[in-house]
């Protein structure tokens, strides 16, 4: 039995081309035409900044302790449960999702249906909602009360 040789008898015939340099112009780009391809990448990424984040919703004075204001235009309600504590609410109701409607006596009221959210958490506290109204993260800096 003679096991065969295998395919791999080839021997790969690199061309040895050892001879003459086929690089011809060695001395020659140095022309000047290369050096003005610098391309300017000024302002790239100002336009990508996320706008989401640091907008101005509120003064603190505009609030009121035990209520708050509802920003119909962001859909997010802003809401001081007791003296200079703040917090903000997504402001569509997680009933149906209309936009809530009045806040009063640490109350958030949606007006198609009447579900009741509590100011200071959110939760349900009447209605047919059934899940809480989704806090939004701000911060205080000075009177404004921002969008984080
Ligand atoms: S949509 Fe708010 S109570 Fe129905």
């Amino acid at each position: 039995m003679i096991a065969g040789v295998g395919a791999g008898g080839l021997t790969l015939a690199l061309a040895a081309c050892g001879g003459t340099d086929t690089a011809t112009g060695t001395d020659a780009p140095t022309s000047g035409d290369a050096t003005g391809s610098a391309a300017p990448k000024a302002g790239a990424g100002e336009s990508s900044a996320p706008q989401a984040g640091g907008a101005a919703l509120a003064k603190t004075a505009d609030i009121p302790v035990g209520g708050g204001t509802i920003l119909k235009d962001q859909k997010i309600v802003v809401v001081q449960p007791t003296e200079g504590e703040f917090k903000a609410f997504s402001a569509v109701c997680t009933h149906k999702g209309c936009v809530v409607g009045s806040v009063d006596g640490g109350t958030i009221v949606c007006p198609c249906h009447n579900s009741k959210f509590n100011i200071a958490d959110g939760a349900v506290t009447g209605g047919p909602a059934q899940g809480p109204l989704p806090e939004q993260v701000i911060k205080v800096e000075g009177d404004q009360i921002i969008l984080a």
